[in-house]
């Protein structure tokens, strides 16, 4: 059973540890795990409940840098690792994690959402950066025939040439369902996965940066194996670990706060293995249920140009 496991000295896998991740990850075996997921704080002034959010810039590096170095020793050979990250310090990570920590870079993805807080003098904010990174050029898990999408040749163009089992998603992952028919094809780089929005059922409504299960039952499913060890430095609500149980990975979770700690504890007691995800599999053709159960068809009664009638066949109820 999960639970919140405090000043241990033995790892048992299947927790959330309420502990510093530098700490945590040092007492790790090294080359142990198969996939890292970090999240880490963006240092933009966030609001958490013990963790300040506003570093000096070389003391944010500084402290990257440790926890980095940690999650390369405990990664296998054959190790991934995914890293979350905003604006404000993405490009001086992606230098940090290449060129000082050895990681390899296969693919810088673009998550696109929408309804990021609107600004006045600027441009509202509606993407994080999700860095792939792997330790060694070759052997690395990367099971494409999980993650798949239709091809726009065979959703748009009725193509013969199409191939059957889709093709990978393109880099850009984007969440909008509306924008997607207009702007992005599902085989792109652009992700197309929603926030987890106010209103859907899928918030756990107590942390205010929780991770669509969709994105990473993605990443989970594209780069582990059903049986390996998926470990989160940053576990926040604990979304990667709910998605690692439900796809039948082992797991390991560090978090700073008490609070969060316990409350991903209950998510994980809560949460069973081979339930399906919450959200939206295919966003271009269905919508996330609400907490009250709405639809996009309870919302625009008739289809637009910015809800059109493919948005409407498979609407979750
Ligand atoms: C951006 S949030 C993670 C959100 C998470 N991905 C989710 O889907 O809910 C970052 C989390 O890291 C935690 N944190 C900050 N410093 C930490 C540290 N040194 N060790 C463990 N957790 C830490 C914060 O308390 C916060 O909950």
């Amino acid at each position: 059973m999960a639970s919140a496991t405090f000043g241990v000295t033995v790892m048992d896998e299947n927790h959330i540890y309420q502990r510093d991740c530098i700490e945590g990850l040092a007492e790790l075996p090294e080359g142990s795990v198969d996939l890292v997921f970090a999240d880490p704080p963006f240092n933009i002034g966030y609001k958490y409940d013990v963790y300040e959010d506003k570093k000096a810039a070389d003391d944010y590096l500084n402290w990257t840098r440790q926890w980095g170095a940690g999650v390369y020793r405990a990664l296998k050979p054959t190790g991934t690792f995914w890293l979350a990250i905003g604006d404000d310090f993405a490009a001086e990570l992606k230098i940090l994690f290449q060129r000082e920590l050895g990681f390899i870079c296969r693919s810088w993805v673009l998550w696109y959402y929408t309804f990021g807080v609107h600004c006045k003098f600027k441009f509202a904010r509606s993407h994080t950066h999700l860095f792939h990174f792997v330790k060694a050029a070759a052997g690395f898990t990367f099971n494409d025939a999980e993650i798949r999408v239709p091809s726009a040749r065979a959703l748009v163009y009725a193509d013969s040439r199409a191939d059957p089992a889709g093709r990978l998603p393109d880099d850009t992952w984007i969440l909008r369902p509306q924008d997607a028919p207009q702007a992005f094809k599902p085989d792109e780089d652009v992700w197309y996965v929603p926030r987890v929005c106010g209103t859907f059922k899928e918030r756990a409504g107590w942390h205010g940066c929780q991770m669509p299960e969709q994105i990473l039952g993605r990443i989970i499913r594209v780069s582990s194996n059903p049986g390996e060890l998926i470990v989160d430095p940053f576990g926040g609500s604990g979304s990667t670990l709910v998605t690692a149980k439900k796809l039948g990975r082992r797991y390991i979770g560090f978090e700073l706060s008490p609070e969060y700690a316990a409350r991903i504890a209950t998510r994980l007691d809560e949460t069973r293995t081979g339930e399906p995800l919450l959200g939206s599999v295919e966003p271009l053709t269905s919508a996330p249920s609400t907490r009250d159960g709405k639809t996009i068809r309870t919302k625009h009664t008739a289809p637009t140009e910015a809800a059109p009638p493919e948005l409407f066949a498979n609407a979750e109820s």
